[in-house]
């Protein structure tokens, strides 16, 4: 049954815009309130948007709690190229909140087993994800849950597919840079927050849009799990919603 809500922005910086209000809403409500977060070029209005807001005071990251979705394996924090590196750079060397309450994978971590086992830990520990933010793959991967013949439910170690490693050189200095796998959160971890929301801009989105949301929920389109979740807002740009048509 599709039951989410869908919001057209004009731009994609709008739909930052419109993002940010949504996680505005929440943070206000709970000062340490836990907020999940992804990577990618999707989310970049969104995360200036939420440092100007702490900038005129709107909101405030001093007690909030941040889980981020994944991490590729084999780079350090301090590496460009690595989600830590992307999230340092664009929101929390800007932003009030500590650093004892950022969780992020250890790309570097060689028990993968524990580190995943702690990750879905750490999460339960702080009364889970309050609002989730999600971009989507091509392909509909969310997180690095890449396509497969079911969905995964916890923190997971993923090996990533041809079409996501092309998709992510751009990033890189060569193909062969891109890491082969990647921790990821499953699932069943991003369908256990309380709310989703989920930016998608660019008229090369819309037909995964349409695949995901206006089709049959599939292991294959792992973002289309989401038309099973009670409260998801999807926040297109005028090209990506153009896949409704
Ligand atoms: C990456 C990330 C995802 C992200 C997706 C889309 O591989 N792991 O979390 O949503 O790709 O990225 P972009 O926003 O750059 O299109």
């Amino acid at each position: 049954m599709f039951h989410m809500k869908v919001i057209k922005a004009k731009t994609h910086k709008e739909a930052g815009y419109l993002a940010a209000d949504e996680f505005e809403k929440v943070m206000g409500k709970k000062a340490d309130c836990v907020i999940g977060l992804a990577t990618g070029s999707t989310p970049l209005p969104f995360y200036d948007e939420l440092i100007q807001r702490e900038k005129n005071r709107a909101l405030s990251f001093s007690s909030v709690r941040t889980v981020n979705l994944d991490e590729y394996v084999g780079l350090e924090a301090e590496d460009p190229q690595s989600y830590r590196y992307y999230m340092q750079k664009n929101l929390f060397d800007h932003i009030s909140i500590k650093k004892e309450n950022i969780l992020i994978p250890n790309g570097l971590e060689k028990d993968k087993e524990t580190l995943c086992r702690k990750y879905e830990n750490q999460i339960e520990v702080w009364g889970g994800i309050d609002i989730q933010l999600l971009g989507i793959g091509h392909n509909g991967h969310i997180g690095f849950n890449e396509p497969d013949d079911f969905f995964a439910v916890s923190t997971h170690e993923v090996k990533l597919t041809e079409k996501t490693r092309k998709a992510n050189q751009r990033f890189f200095k060569s193909p062969n840079d891109v890491p082969k796998s990647a921790i990821t959160v499953g699932i069943g971890t991003i369908m256990s927050a309380k709310k989703i929301v989920m930016m998608a801009v660019g008229g090369d989105k819309a037909e995964i849009i349409k695949k995901a949301f206006c089709g049959p929920v599939t292991p294959k389109i792992p973002a289309s799990i989401l038309q099973f979740h009670p409260n998801v807002t999807l926040i297109c740009d005028e090209a990506a919603y153009m896949g409704f048509y």
